[in-house]
């Protein structure tokens, strides 16, 4: 089959997309507002955008807690989900009034972070500090302006668990992350292989 997604007839029980890009890692954004209160959602439009330097991204659909908190705070966290705190990460999703705080209503105790405002997640094993950069507005192809916007941060400090560290790696089986499949679904990791990059390929030299 084929479909456009502007029009959206698709002819399936559900929208295929999002099972489309998959597995998708969840950032687990914990932020400040102005008065301090935490706010903590998961977001799975979430990745890394470069490794040197190491920066981060989010993406909201519309104009969230978590993206105002991040903007005008100028700072975020992103704790690691994994599969033993799924219930929490889950129930943190839920809407609540801004000054409602998520780690209180699913009962998550928060460390102080190292160089940001924002706690991290105790029980995540890893957590990237942030200082925001930027958000990138989406708009389609024709310029059509649209709700979402991708955030960026630039990662100020990583706390990796010591447990989760063996032989001066990250052990992922240790960790389990949680990450998100389409519909309801999710997934772990349960099979690691590792694979050599191939050498490089030498030019041709041309006979004559
Ligand atoms: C696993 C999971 C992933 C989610 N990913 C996103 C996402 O990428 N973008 C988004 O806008 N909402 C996402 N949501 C919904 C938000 O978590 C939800 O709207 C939340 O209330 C936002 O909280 P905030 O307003 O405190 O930022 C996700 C929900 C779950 C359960």
């Amino acid at each position: 089959m084929n479909y456009d997604p502007r029009t959206g007839e698709h002819n399936l029980a559900h929208n295929p997309f999002t099972s489309l890009v998959v597995p998708r890692p969840i950032g687990w954004i914990s932020t400040c507002n102005a008065d301090g209160t935490v706010n903590l959602a998961p977001y799975s439009f979430f990745n890394a955008v470069s490794g040197r330097p190491p920066m981060i991204m989010f993406s909201s659909a519309e104009r969230k807690h978590s993206q105002i908190n991040a903007e005008t705070q100028g700072e975020f966290v992103a704790n690691l989900a994994t599969y033993d705190l799924r219930a929490e990460v889950n129930l943190t999703s839920a809407v609540v009034p801004e000054d409602v705080s998520e780690p209180d209503f699913a009962k998550l105790e928060m460390a102080p972070s190292k160089v940001v405002r924002p706690p991290r997640v105790a029980r995540a094993p890893a957590a990237l500090e942030c200082r925001y950069v930027q958000t990138v507005r989406l708009k389609g192809a024709d310029g059509q302006q649209f709700q979402g916007s991708i955030i960026i941060g630039q990662v100020v400090n990583i706390f990796i668990d010591d447990a989760v560290i063996e032989n001066g790696m990250i052990d992922i089986l240790k960790i389990r992350p949680l990450s998100r499949l389409g519909y309801m679904d999710y997934a772990t990791v349960h099979d690691v292989f590792a694979m050599e990059r191939p050498a490089p390929i030498p030019a041709v030299v041309e006979a004559g």
